[in-house]
């Protein structure tokens, strides 16, 4: 169990984000990766739509023997987490828990924004998972549909982000928040921007990196940590073409991807 990998899935590309920090803090770990590549977008879908594809995506990492898995979609986190955790026989962890947890230590006002996707911003999970933990922190939400796009095309840094970014923000600049969720897996690719706008008084809070310290401290305690100390090795499969996933993926893995098979998902009706 121990030398199993851990199983890592996304709508798409942006998961690669949390594999990142995930492979950064435990080296040792071998992973398995699926980025629903055929489906993506999930932010837009309704929410039975996101769980039947969160199912299945987690059953393929399930028949590939890993010890954990890890929804690496803030949507798919948002609308399926507990279902998740219901069915499935290993540990399912999510990026809202810990990203919630990450916002509340670092608020002093308690005035806390949350962006995402529509889909992650409708299911009120952030917000429930903030209020959950510091009932009385106030919290904003706010959806922002076109920074996915946007960072798949490579805009992270360039005139027209900044002023989609500075259109959307405005809400949140009002709201005089201190601390900012950025709940969905391509916002931390947008970090500089949304810092930019927002000013040096308002925290920005990466749900990837705050999910890795997570995981880490769950195989701690269930004793599954990899104990092999030599380097591991990323496995990755798509659902759609794996060219164009290895060609764009490396901005988000922030290493190259060497190469990518094609995922056959078992569907459910
Ligand atoms: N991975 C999704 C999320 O974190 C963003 C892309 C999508 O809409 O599928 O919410």
């Amino acid at each position: 169990m121990k030398n199993n990998p851990i199983g890592i899935f996304d709508s798409g590309l942006g998961g690669l984000t949390v594999l990142s920090e995930v492979a950064r803090l435990l080296p040792t770990e071998e992973t398995i990766y699926l980025g629903d590549t055929a489906r993506v977008p999930y932010g837009i879908k309704s929410k039975e739509t996101v769980v039947r594809y969160a199912l299945e995506d987690a059953a393929f990492l399930q028949s590939h023997k890993v010890k954990l898995i890890v929804a690496a979609c803030n949507t798919a986190s948002a609308n399926a987490l507990d279902i998740l955790q219901k069915v499935l026989n290993v540990p399912v962890i999510g990026v809202i828990e810990p990203g919630a947890r990450a916002a509340v230590k670092a608020t002093k006002t308690g005035r806390i924004g949350i962006i995402g996707t529509s889909a992650t911003i409708d299911s009120n999970a952030y917000t429930s998972a903030i209020v959950d933990l510091a009932p009385e922190a106030k919290t904003f939400a706010l959806a922002c549909p076109l920074f996915v796009p946007l960072v798949e095309e490579g805009w992270n840094d360039n005139e027209i982000a900044l002023s989609i970014a500075k259109k959307y923000l405005v809400e949140l600049q009002e709201a005089d928040i201190d601390t900012l969720v950025l709940g969905c897996t391509h916002y931390p690719l947008l970090k500089g921007i949304i810092a930019k706008v927002m000013g040096p008084g308002v925290t920005l809070i990466d749900s990837a990196a705050a999910t890795a310290t997570v995981v880490s401290a769950l195989l701690e305690k269930e004793g599954i940590k990899n104990s092999s100390g030599s380097n591991a090795s990323h496995a990755f499969f798509v659902t759609d073409s794996p060219d164009n996933f290895v060609k764009v993926g490396t901005r988000f893995f922030g290493k190259r991807l060497n190469c990518a098979s094609l995922a056959e998902l078992e569907r459910r009706s």
